[in-house]
């Protein structure tokens, strides 16, 4: 029970209101009141600490194993100094850190789990609101749902990327070059010691992926869903605005609080759909898809595949930046960040009216943002390219749907029919990649890698051509999976085919030599093969062993819902909000 009926004074504003969530721990003058604040105390906190003053929880990533946020620990203390200035206390709290590089088999496969952390550690404890500190990839997706699902006063504080790589006078970008120097080693055009030295200029700073990565891409998602405050995700890592930043966020997670202004005040469907343009402006990552289907069911907003399609696919692209273009976030920041592209999109943002965590609007934020670099940003008018979204497509192959980056993919072969050869799974893929009897003209399908086939639903969707093919100079060919890839990949790949083959999706059913058409202008995935084929492939077709009997897999692989409904686990879309759960003692 409630310690206290009575509303509380706000010690920062001098404001009766109702009281705070944290009141409930910190405002009884009775043995839990004694607990909560005593232990607390440990760490310094003198009396005034617990006078009803806003308690900001600060979800912290930073990891040795994460090296894109290990510098949020530094981030945080900068938090910490806005909160304070701002008359609130902060409560810095660790959650499962996501490190794309080093987890195996894929972060992906944790995503969810960390969500739960994140949702859970946020609903037991003292908190009034959250500043989410995100960077490498799936921190971001996975701290915003769980977030979404307690849905507290949230402002997100992302880590920046890391500084241009730079190798003999040329760009590095993350990920996106070492895809060009991993086939340079394998035909032998790069040295073994050119390879090493490449290594240690492509990460010259802390940081996450300097491309329009995954990890870009939703640091762009998270201001353009004005969860950040403007600027926020084009600035370097080690750039001391973004510690005045992290600052000023802090100031306002304790303000938010104060407005009570919840996560679902911001986090709209009118918020997505402008998230939705922004990331085809951006030329953002295809990963965006699963995150963004993943909060919205977290917000219970109904939000599908043909919704990203309608809204993104006509839209410009406006930044070159790799994978799609030339240059890196550094470059990005210089010539305007986010801001810029948001004014520049003028009347095709579909809701500048959106309330964000500024306390105005996204139109508001941005009212005098500039474009420093027409290279870098590109006029309306005169885009990278006319239509930059994630295409969807359709047909008997895909029948849930699956997706393609056209800006990512060769032009010539967005219409393109060829026969298949089918990989099944990725032991399979390394094993034959290198002998398969194949042309120009193949379409390269890989089966089991969905999100329960191969649980966590790796990035492996973009995977390497034969060596033969390369030898000959071709560097794409059309390939299909129910896989992800990398944000910083590129080439003709069509992802996400849904249903998966591992739950008995029509791919499970492709057999070497079948002719497949691929025609994005027409968003169409076809298998060529009878209907009456198809049947009696199935009637043969068993669906395999699960991947685990115990522990988190099998949870995961038990109640994970397919791509088009965002990769979540079933039992966790929609939210619980914030209740505060009876207490221990
Ligand atoms: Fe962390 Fe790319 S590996 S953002
Ligand atoms: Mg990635």
């Amino acid at each position: 029970p409630p310690a206290t009926a009575a509303p509380a004074t706000d010690p920062g504003t001098g404001a009766t209101r109702p009281r705070l969530r944290s009141h409930e721990w910190f405002g009884g003058d009775d043995v839990l009141g004694f607990v909560h604040r005593s232990w607390l105390r440990n760490q310094g906190h003198p009396d005034h600490s617990f006078d009803g003053r806003p308690v900001i929880g600060i979800c912290q990533t930073a990891s040795d194993l994460t090296p894109c946020n290990a510098h949020l620990r530094d981030i945080a203390e900068h938090v910490k100094r806005g909160v304070y200035e701002a008359g609130g206390l902060p409560m810095e709290f660790p959650v499962t850190s996501l490190g794309e590089i080093l987890m195996r088999p894929t972060t992906m496969l944790f995503r969810n789990l960390v969500s739960m952390d994140v949702e859970e550690t946020l609903r037991a404890n003292p908190l009034d609101g959250v500043v989410l500190l995100t960077g490498c990839d799936k921190t971001t997706p996975a701290l915003l749902m769980g977030a979404a699902s307690v849905d507290l006063p949230t402002i997100v504080v992302n880590g920046g990327a890391m500084l241009n790589g730079r190798y003999r006078g040329r760009q590095l970008g993350s990920g996106t070059d070492v895809w060009r120097f991993a086939d340079a080693r394998r035909t032998g055009a790069m040295s073994a010691e050119e390879f090493r030295a490449t290594e240690a200029c492509m990460s010259r700073s802390a940081g996450h992926c300097n491309t329009m990565g995954t990890a870009s891409t939703m640091a762009c998602w998270a201001e353009s869903l004005g969860l950040t405050l403007p600027g926020m995700a084009a600035l370097p890592a080690v750039d001391s605005r973004r510690r005045a930043l992290a600052h000023l966020s802090g100031i306002r997670a304790v303000e938010l609080v104060r407005e009570n202004v919840r996560l679902s005040d911001v986090v709209t469907r009118r918020a997505l759909e402008n998230a939705v343009v922004v990331n085809s402006a951006i030329g953002g990552s295809t990963n965006f898809a699963v995150h963004l289907l993943a909060v919205a069911g977290r917000l219970g907003i109904p939000f599908t595949l043909a919704d990203l399609d309608r809204l993104g696919c006509s839209i410009p692209l406006l930044v070159d930046l790799m994978p799609a273009g030339r240059f890196l976030m550094e470059d990005f920041c210089y010539a305007g960040g986010l801001p810029a592209v948001l004014r520049e999109l003028g009347p095709l943002l579909p809701h500048p009216d959106v309330p964000t965590v500024t306390g105005r609007t996204l139109a508001e934020n941005i009212a005098d943002a500039e474009v420093f670099d027409r290279e870098v940003i590109r006029p309306v008018d005169d885009p990278l390219r006319p239509d930059a979204g994630l295409a969807v497509l359709r047909g008997n192959l895909a029948p849930d749907g699956a997706l393609i980056k056209p800006a990512a993919a060769t032009p010539r072969l967005l219409r393109h029919g060829g026969r298949a050869v089918v990989f099944h799974g990725v032991a399979d893929l390394h094993a034959r990649i290198d002998t398969v009897d194949c042309d120009a003209d193949t379409v390269f399908v890989l089966t089991g890698v969905g999100p329960r086939g191969y649980p966590g639903m790796p990035e492996v969707g973009n995977f390497g051509l034969p060596k033969r093919l390369l030898d000959a100079g071709v560097d794409d060919a059309v390939r299909i999976s129910d896989g992800r890839m990398s944000g910083t990949a590129f080439g003709t790949v069509v992802l996400h085919v849904a249903p998966e083959s591992a739950v008995g999706g029509p791919l499970a059913l492709v057999r070497d030599g079948d002719w497949i058409e691929l025609d994005v202008p027409a968003r169409r995935l076809h298998l060529a093969v009878s209907p009456d084929e198809l049947a009696r492939r199935r009637a043969g077709w068993t669906p395999p062993e699960p991947a685990a009997d115990r522990g988190w897999v099998r949870l995961y692989v038990e109640h994970v819902t397919q791509a088009d409904t965002g990769v979540d686990l079933d039992f966790l879309r929609g939210s619980s909000g914030a209740p505060v759960p009876p207490g221990n003692h």
